[in-house]
């Protein structure tokens, strides 16, 4: 049984939906499941846009034989090589043998690594940087996007119907519910936090490519984004692209604290809980507070994209940082994290040193500055601390 939608008269979305997968990429939890889009373009040649994850396979060959409607297929683009997408290439090429596979060179190379298949030449259309592929009507430009999100990325920009076909770029953890486009859901109120989730932790780590992609893609005429994952957009692009614009610069979208402490016993987590009151005694507004032993780290990450200014408590640990915060802190480092605004609070029964640690790490983050204003907590909060608890709240709330 099919289970298609048209994107436009002659472009069907052949994807589907995991919604059994508990991690994505076997690390980031995805409760609402995820997508794998893929589309059909029928013309004088038929074309697939990319493949999809394995555990969908079965759904996936026969949307892709409906859309066809009995004809054979002429080309599989590969603007992706992550096997979430890639799975079914082998299938593909068995069902349908006359299909001719378009990538770039390392494209062609990720194909020799994943699978066993015997392309001759004439299987392969090799393309570069503003290659073209005619279709009949339609035509594909290639845009090359390396390491947007690995290095083979590329997207494909279809000129007659202004489609960019976007790769990972735009896309979104979750399942998509038969409500395929952008203007039939709720975007900002049910989804943008797993597109946020999804850009940071998947992609976060490349801002500056990402960068030249929306440089590159700012010189196409776009009138639909139809990614790999999620939604596809065909209204309010600009919605998207500011959001992707300020997560690749590494800017925060709001200005406000984020306080992120592990605790052992519930003492470095009273001290965060007494600066958030006074935080917002001060006025601030735009505040939220994690447990990091708790919270997973993808949603953190996704966090602390988001604000500007970020606490972090945590008591000392083998005389090292909290294992939690530490790992915390190799993700941001790892990902790149930029351009905030940090302080730290420890703990330490007999000789507090994560302060010192982890300023030590944070310092190395580009853009990135500590506040003096350090609070050390010598096992629970007491009144003596008060001062120094109040002189944080003033650091942060002036850097504002
Ligand atoms: Fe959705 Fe980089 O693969």
């Amino acid at each position: 049984m099919q289970c298609t939608r048209k994107v436009t008269d002659s472009i069907y979305w052949v994807g589907g939906n995991d919604r059994r997968l508990a991690l994505f990429e076997n690390i980031f939890p995805i409760p609402r499941g995820v997508s794998y889009n893929s589309y059909v373009i029928l013309d004088e040649k038929t074309a697939l846009m990319d493949t999809a994850d394995f555990s969908i396979s079965r759904q996936f060959m026969e949307n892709v034989a409906y859309a066809l409607g009995g004809r054979d297929l002429d080309y599989m683009v590969i603007d992706h090589m992550e096997p979430d997408h890639c799975a079914n290439i082998q299938m593909l090429k068995e069902k349908y043998p006359n299909v001719k596979i378009v990538g770039n060179a390392k494209t062609f190379q990720m194909i020799g690594q994943f699978y066993d298949l015997d392309l001759a030449d004439e299987d392969k259309v090799v393309v570069k940087e503003g290659d073209t592929l005619e279709l009949g009507s339609h035509t594909l430009t290639f845009v090359m996007a390396p390491m947007v999100h690995w290095p083979e990325a590329m997207v494909s920009y279809e000129v007659s119907e202004k489609i960019l076909f976007s790769a990972d770029a735009f896309g979104s953890f979750g399942a998509l519910d038969g409500r395929i486009f952008n203007d039939e859901i709720h975007f900002e109120r049910d989804w943008m936090d797993d597109a946020r989730r999804y850009y940071t932790n998947i992609v976060g780590k490349y801002g500056a490519q990402v960068q030249m992609l929306l440089k590159k893609a700012s010189a196409l005429d776009i009138r639909m984004i139809c990614p790999l994952h999620g939604p596809i957009w065909r209204s309010d692009l600009n919605v998207l692209l500011t959001k992707y614009d300020q997560w690749s610069k590494y800017e925060a979208e709001e200005k406000g604290v984020l306080i992120i402490y592990g605790s052992m016993y519930g003492n470095t987590e009273g001290v965060a809980g007494a600066l958030s009151v006074k935080l917002a005694d001060a006025g601030v507004k735009e505040m939220a507070v994690y447990d990091v032993s708790k919270t997973h780290m993808s949603e953190l990450i996704a966090e602390a994209f988001r604000y500007s200014h970020i606490v972090l408590a945590c008591p000392t640990y083998n005389g090292g940082i909290y294992p939690p915060m530490d790992a915390l802190l190799h993700d941001m480092k790892a990902l790149n994290m930029s351009n905030k605004v940090f302080a730290v609070i420890e703990n330490g029964t007999w000789a507090p040193a994560s302060g010192r640690l982890m300023t030590a790490v944070l310092e190395t983050l580009k853009g990135c500055s500590v506040l003096d204003t350090k609070v050390t907590v010598k096992s629970t909060l007491k009144p003596d601390k008060e001062a120094e608890l109040d002189a944080l709240c003033q650091a942060i709330t002036a850097s504002l």
